[in-house]
């Protein structure tokens, strides 16, 4: 694992942001569990996300489908027979591998000259099989081939399932979307990075309807706004992330068009969000496949099509990722770690510490969390010295440090300290809220 990376997982444990699945068991592969700070702060994230879509956008309106679903979906979907990735084994040390690591015209590739990346031995690899990426499960009492379903390995279907009972209840007009945030769950041959890749993860997705005709514009549209959300809402450095269009050999089954935004991790530039023309691929095959007429009536232009579909797709766990990674920082000068969040997506917006332990100290310290507490995640801290107390503070991300000296218990005032800087600027404490919001807006 990348040192950088190694240093961010020991901290996050550290730090309570995130921790292996069933560690007490010895771990369970590719499963992450999210401790106090982490489910702060993931959900910072999304609900960041799903203002922007849902509530800055009037034509976007929420969902949240099951993750079980009719198997049916799935063979209309393509998943049953088109959702595969290429695996490929050492047969010295069993080591195991996704085939396109090794490039992506991997089918072109003379298996038995290729070295194992982890024992070195030549001529010990595999041709490379197709691995399908769904978790089966069996619904009911009895396991046999009736009762088998997936847990959905995307969120899309479930809206496209639901896009006319949505479209008709809320009477959109095309375009207009549909915004989901859930789990989904992929069988990944091998899961590295962290929670780059996962087996559990979850995805904020959104499905755009479009009148045929006008999808190459909108996908610009949609492009550029995802774009702009990394830095504009998360604070990400703009130099670090960048498109990639996918070529033929890459795109998936349903898509006409395919771009990625990479952010540049440790590890290399890796995809973070795709942004995909689906065509009419989805609701075509849900049509043939459940019998349902699935046609939008353009009651304008007084004519009848199956929308096109322009997909957002991103990865919570990865923008969680992107960000913690964007934001770490070793201080050496001052000998500290730091994660610069933004203040609009740090777990908690500030500490409150009393200078001493007495002389009525502590309790003002106390009135102040109670005032912030109503408006956002705060501290209070009064265990050992201010240094150490701000510096724990700053490797959890918590852009600001409140102290209550003896000047406040005079004239009502507190110290600010700012995380990255450790600047120190004294406010009145009627001023601190005001102060906050103004950083995290
Ligand atoms: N509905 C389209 C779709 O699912 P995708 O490119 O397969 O497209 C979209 O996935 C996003 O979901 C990715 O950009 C990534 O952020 C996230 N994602 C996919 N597989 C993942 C995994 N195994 N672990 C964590 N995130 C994953």
């Amino acid at each position: 694992m990348d040192k950088t990376i190694e240093k961010l997982v020991s901290l996050c444990k550290r730090r309570g942001i995130i921790f292996q699945s069933s560690e007490i068991y010895g771990g369970f592969g590719a499963v992450y569990d999210y401790g106090p700070l982490g489910i702060e702060l993931k959900n910072n994230i999304s609900q960041l996300w799903w203002k922007e879509m849902t509530q800055v956008h009037e034509n976007i309106v929420g969902l949240d489908s099951g993750i079980l679903m009719h198997p049916r979906i799935w063979e209309a979907s393509g998943h049953v027979n088109a959702f595969h990735d290429p695996l490929v084994d050492c047969k010295q040390c069993n080591s195991r591998y996704r085939a396109d690591e090794f490039g992506e015209e991997y089918n072109s590739i003379q298996w038995d000259t290729i070295q194992c990346p982890k024992c070195g031995t030549t001529g010990k690899m595999t041709d490379p099989r197709q691995f399908n990426l769904m978790f089966k499960t069996h619904v009911g009492p009895v396991e046999d081939s009736g009762s088998v379903t997936y847990l959905r390995p995307e969120t899309a279907q479930g809206i496209y399932v639901n896009y006319q009972l949505v479209q008709g209840a809320m009477r959109m007009k095309v375009p207009f979307g549909i915004a989901q945030i859930g789990k989904a769950f992929r069988n990944e041959i091998v899961a590295r990075n962290f929670i780059f890749r996962t087996r559990e993860f979850e995805q904020m997705e959104m499905q755009y309807f479009v009148k045929p005709g006008t999808d190459d514009d909108i996908m610009k549209e949609w492009k550029e706004k995802r774009f702009q959300f990394y830095p504009d809402l998360l604070g990400v450095d703009a130099s670090k992330i960048r498109f990639h269009e996918h070529g033929e050999n890459e795109l998936a089954h349903y898509a006409k068009e395919a771009w990625d935004i990479e952010y540049e991790f440790p590890f290399g530039w890796s995809e973070i969000e795709g942004i995909h023309n689906r065509t009419d691929f989805d609701l075509s095959q849900h049509e043939s496949f459940s019998g349902k007429n699935l046609n939008y009536f353009d009651q304008q232009e007084n004519n009848r099509f199956l929308p096109y579909i322009i997909e957002t797709s991103a990865g919570l766990n990865r923008m969680l990722l992107t960000v913690l990674t964007d934001a770490f920082w070793e201080d050496t000068e001052n000998n500290r770690t730091v994660l610069k969040l933004h203040p609009r997506i740090a777990p908690v917006k500030a500490v409150i510490c009393p200078l001493v332990k007495k002389d009525g100290l502590p309790e003002k310290a106390r009135t102040i969390v109670d005032g912030l507490k109503p408006h956002f995640k705060v501290l209070y801290d009064q265990q050992g010295s201010i240094g150490k107390r701000y510096y724990r503070q700053d490797e959890a991300g918590t852009p600001f440090g409140i102290t209550v000296d003896h000047q406040s218990m005079e004239d009502d005032t507190v110290t600010i300290r700012d995380r990255d800087t450790q600047e120190q600027t004294r406010i009145s404490s009627d001023q601190i809220l005001s102060f906050i919001q103004a950083k995290m807006n």
